[in-house]
């Protein structure tokens, strides 16, 4: 077998294969689906384009994918994310070797450029011989994004002109878009008619989504795979609280008890990173806008407070928030000398740095890879992680194994879900929409990791049951339920 790919290098597969092997033991919930789901092959058909963090968990995604019977093609979803060992034992395959490649074709290397990043993606969705992709595994909405705009960019006949407000990325992305349709013009309306739909990873490809929708623009049903509550409640949250300080520590080893950490947005995954860093014995800041989750950080303990008001005192901040232009150039001016930024929401927009990048007199000087010191002509200087990119990835390997088996689950049940039922997943109009996997399956996503945490769940009896009004097996809450 022989098929096109790009990684950094193949020689890495095999490390690659040993933490893919460990990190199948702590990932019960694929692993399960393999067993359950692998005879009956419901994925044979499916040609999914994924565009996902290239890390050794979802190795096990892609591989759990395969063993259900669809093909694949692999990027990642940012330029810092991807483990090239796993990258490279993907590509080789379990049963593959170095000199015969029998995995999936993947597309991602750690350190990718704004234009190799988009190639990546492009390659993705362009599959050998006639036939393209049928699905799409997106985080972060890049690769429904490309389909979405060079449709509509196909249709009006032309990429409008880069302009001054286009941000780096936006202008390579159109440059990219311009290249496909001068080399195939009608390349993504045949792509984006042959796809029965996409399932989302993260908050912010999903708002996406609902404003496709809103917009009546969404070309093809989508499932919210960040709303499961296995997903959001875990991978957010538990996940961020465990990779968070890893990133930090990785990149500075900078001692975290006793500073005082600014962490902005309380939604499910600053909860997870002022946990963490509270648990390091930092003083935790939160920022917000909503009133609720600014209670809800007031009510856990933390002191809420105006970014403007607090960066001064700040030894340590993060945006956690899927927003723009929270920390500005303004605020990193204004942070003491040798304080830390970082962004662990989806996109680099949070943190300015382009802004940064402006400032008179700054220079800038790389630590290592993802870790650079920003000099200001005074003297000082603050260190920036990642770029601005998402510096659980960047600058560590993600969330650990167990919480994405959690999530990683929900993308294949609903890959299945979708794939086999894309006709359900549209409004009364025929008009596609975006939904989240129905409660019984989220609560089977939960009671496939129980088991290896040891947790003994109580059954409710038949009288229980009838008194609270649910069925013995579940659901057991109400969809309006927030947990
Ligand atoms: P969320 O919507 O639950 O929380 C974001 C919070 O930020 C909200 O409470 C919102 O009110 C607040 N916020 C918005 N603008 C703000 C501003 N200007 N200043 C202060 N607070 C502001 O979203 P979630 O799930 O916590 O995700 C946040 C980001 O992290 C998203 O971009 C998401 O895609 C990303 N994400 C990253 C992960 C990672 O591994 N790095 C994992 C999961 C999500």
């Amino acid at each position: 077998m022989s098929f096109d790919f790009q990684v950094k290098d193949l020689a890495l597969a095999e490390a690659g294969r040993h933490q893919i092997r460990l990190a199948e033991h702590e990932m019960p919930g694929l692993m399960a689906l393999r067993a359950e789901y692998g005879a009956a092959q419901p994925l044979k058909g499916a040609r999914i384009a994924g565009s996902l963090h290239m890390t050794v968990q979802t190795a096990v995604l892609i591989e759990t994918l395969v063993a259900l019977g669809a093909q694949v093609r692999w990027a990642s979803c940012n330029i810092f994310s991807t483990q090239d060992e796993a990258a490279a034992a993907v590509v080789v395959g379990p049963a593959g070797t170095i000199e015969n490649p029998q995995g999936v074709p993947v597309f991602a290397w750690k350190g990718e450029s704004l234009p190799e990043y988009w190639e990546c993606t492009d390659a993705i969705l362009t599959w050998p011989g006639a036939e393209g992709p049928n699905m799409i595994l997106d985080d972060g909405g890049d690769a429904t994004m490309l389909v979405h705009k060079g449709r509509e960019w196909e249709a009006a006949g032309q990429v409008p002109p880069t302009d001054e407000q286009d941000s780096e990325e936006f202008g390579v992305f159109k440059a990219l878009v311009r290249t496909t349709l001068a080399q195939d013009p009608q390349k993504w309306t045949r792509i984006s008619e042959g796809i029965k739909g996409v399932t989302e990873e993260t908050t912010t490809g999903v708002h996406r989504l609902y404003q496709l929708a809103e917009a009546g623009e969404l070309l093809f049903p989508a499932i919210n795979v960040n709303d499961s509550v296995t997903k959001s409640k875990f991978d957010n949250k538990y996940g961020c609280r465990h990779s968070l300080i890893d990133g930090l520590n990785r990149a500075t080893d900078v001692l975290i008890g006793g500073k005082v950490a600014v962490v902005a947005g309380y939604g499910d995954v600053g909860k997870g990173c002022a946990e963490s860093l509270r648990g390091q014995g930092a003083r935790v800041i939160v920022t917000e806008i909503d009133p609720i989750c600014a209670l809800q950080a007031a009510m856990d303990g933390y002191q809420v407070a105006r970014m403007d008001d607090v960066i001064g005192q700040a030894d340590i901040v993060i945006t956690a928030t899927g927003c723009f232009d929270v920390v500005t150039a303004e605020h990193m001016q204004a942070m003491k000398n040798k304080a830390i930024v970082a962004n662990i929401g989806h996109f680099d927009n949070e943190i300015d740095m382009a802004g940064l990048g402006r400032v008179d007199g700054i220079t800038k000087t790389e630590i290592k890879p993802q870790v650079h010191e920003w000099t200001f002509a005074d003297g000082t200087s603050i260190i920036v992680l990642s770029e601005g990119r998402l510096m659980n990835l960047g600058n560590a390997t993600g969330h650990p194994s167990f919480v994405m088996s959690n999530s990683f689950s929900n993308q294949t049940i609903a890959q299945m879900e979708l794939f086999a039922h894309p006709d359900a997943y549209v409004d009364e109009h025929g008009k596609p929409t975006v939904t989240t996997l129905p409660k019984h399956l989220d609560e089977k996503v939960a009671r496939l990791h129980l088991d290896a945490l040891g947790a003994e769940l109580t059954e409710l009896r038949k009288d229980q049951a009838e008194y609270l009004g649910v069925d013995v097996a579940g659901p057991f809450k109400p969809e309006h339920y927030r947990y």
